[in-house]
């Protein structure tokens, strides 16, 4: 059954997000029972093939989100607002949040940040309705403004402004923060002062809950192991295996045998010679 936003914000148990981005990711994910599905837009990293979040579009993400929830129609469905369509003033990230609500049935967007401006914006939304989860800690779609996909918050200056972030987003209307990539007692810290629930990647056990992105858990690119994700499955080996080996069947003519061809009566073949 689909949790809803105070549901989720009382949750006993630790919340599992992962991300979808497509049909079959929702589908699986759903059927996994996890509590909350997110398009993120590391859509740009995973599938897209970009090398950012930044060149990730609103019709992007609206358009794989979409098919998510067809999916999925059962979970609480998180959105990314991708970079560019809540800076430009409030007025303008509204209009992007009721995109996304009203054309892929998402139930909550999530944002980066934590500036004076993004708190205000979290702020008109939460009030017109619009549930939102923050994100602090490393955020990919300013990261060249960090310094890199660097860890946040190890210095008392990044650690503060952490903090400080994130007890405005929930200030503001946040039902939940992401913790991204920052030292796990800084987010032990964090999830016990904060009203409303954390969810972790790259910060440590202690969070209200965690996510991963479904690529990094699948194993869907070999070789690439990152520190914050934990590999489930060796998904892109296998699909690399079973490809290789149908290329093989195909070039030795081992593939497609009688059982996937279909048969005619002798006679109608007769004719036709
Ligand atoms: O875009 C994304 O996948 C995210 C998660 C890493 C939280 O923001």
């Amino acid at each position: 059954m689909k949790r809803s936003v105070p549901d989720l914000m009382n949750s006993e148990s630790p919340l599992v997000m992962v991300t979808a981005y497509d049909f079959p990711g929702g589908k699986v994910a759903e059927a996994a029972g996890v509590d909350l599905i997110l398009v993120g837009d590391s859509l740009g990293n995973v599938v897209l093939g970009y090398d950012s979040t930044a060149p990730v579009t609103l019709a992007d993400m609206i358009h794989h989100a979409r098919a998510v929830r067809r999916g999925a129609p059962d979970t609480f469905l998180v959105v990314d607002l991708p970079f560019g369509t809540y800076h430009t003033g409030v007025t303008d990230a509204m209009r992007s949040a009721v995109r996304v609500i009203q054309e892929t049935g998402a139930d909550a967007i999530k944002m980066e940040g934590a500036t004076p401006e993004v708190v205000e914006v979290v702020r008109v939304l939460t009030r017109n309705g619009i549930p939102v989860m923050g994100h602090v800690g490393l955020m990919p779609q300013t990261a060249t403004a960090q310094g890199g996909l660097r860890v946040q918050g190890k210095d008392d200056e990044s650690a503060r402004r952490t903090l400080d972030g994130a007890l405005a987003l929930a200030e503001a209307g946040a039902f939940s923060v992401v913790l991204e990539a920052i030292p796990a007692r800084l987010a032990k810290l964090i999830t016990e002062k904060l009203p409303v629930p954390t969810i972790g990647i790259g910060a440590g056990v202690n969070c209200g809950g965690q996510v991963l992105v479904t690529h990094d858990l699948l194993g869907v690119y070999e070789g690439e192991e990152k520190k914050i994700a934990k590999r489930y499955a060796e998904v892109g080996r296998i699909s690399r295996e079973a490809i290789t080996q149908y290329a093989s069947e195909v070039r030795a003519r081992a593939f497609p045998t009688r059982e996937n061809s279909f048969v005619m009566k002798d006679d109608v073949l007769d004719k036709l010679y």
